[in-house]
């Protein structure tokens, strides 16, 4: 594990951004996996400028999101499909025929089993993942792989904590429905990847960053197996890495 302490989460987006530019401009089909949340905002906001200042194409780039609530559609503004639409991919240059988000809603549970193995499925044709982006969640959740995930888990459906439907309610309306349930990369399907770039700000991750770099290797804190992957680096402001 590589770990980068920088001032400010602006910094911490402009690193972010520097690394997608290294495989986006470095590799001739480069495939991304992303993430969502409020962590990665910022960055998307910076590769938008640099598209804009055409300082990057994302003509040939295939992405596959972590992640994706089961119980609201695309359309939807919590929806993660909805989100990427809105800070990065209406902004690029990128085909949205090659962009995935795990396609969850409105499945029964049989065709869910399906939807998921394709997801799996559709990585591997693309080629596997050459640089996911991550965030953390407080209770070190990396994608929706909540607390005592199985390290060799793949895309499935999960129950969201109380904890993450706790941290994700600023995101709905007081009367709206909130969704429980997630279908997620799996930790297995997330190790895969060639490389990995987490980033965390703000001290309320601070604990999190600390179980997942300093702690030992445990289901608890799904983060923490990235100890054991050969190529990920952590970028941290100086606020979530104020416990370490
Ligand atoms: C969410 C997402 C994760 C994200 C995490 C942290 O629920 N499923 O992919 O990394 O929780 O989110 P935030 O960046 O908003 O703190």
């Amino acid at each position: 594990m590589r770990i980068v302490i920088l001032p400010t989460p602006s910094h911490v987006a402009e690193y972010a951004a520097d690394r997608v530019l290294d495989v986006v401009n470095g590799y001739k089909n480069p495939v991304l996996g992303l993430a969502t949340g409020s962590t990665p905002v910022e960055l998307y906001k910076v590769l938008v400028t640099r598209y804009q200042a055409e300082l990057v194409s994302f003509e040939h780039v295939k992405s596959f999101n972590l992640d994706e609530y089961i119980g609201i559609d695309g359309r939807h503004q919590q929806s993660y499909r909805y989100f990427m639409n809105a800070h990065l991919f209406d902004h690029i240059d990128i085909n949205m025929a090659n962009t995935h988000v795990p396609l969850a809603d409105g499945l029964d549970a049989k065709e869910l089993a399906l939807s998921a193995q394709l997801y799996e499925n559709n990585i591997k044709v693309a080629g596997g993942i050459d640089l996911q982006i991550l965030g953390v969640g407080i209770n070190g959740h990396i994608g929706f792989n909540e607390p005592t995930s199985s390290f060799a888990s793949r895309t499935r459906i999960k129950t969201l904590s109380q904890s993450t439907v706790e941290a994700n309610q600023r995101f709905f309306e007081a009367d709206e429905f909130q969704p429980k349930l997630a279908m997620t990369m799996g930790i297995a399907t997330i190790l895969e990847s060639r490389s990995i770039l987490l980033m965390a700000t703000g001290e309320q991750k601070a604990k999190a960053v600390k179980h997942m770099i300093e702690g030992p290797i445990s289901s608890m804190w799904p983060g923490s197996i990235l100890q054991q992957h050969a190529a990920t680096t952590v970028v941290l402001d100086e606020a979530a890495a104020s416990e370490l």
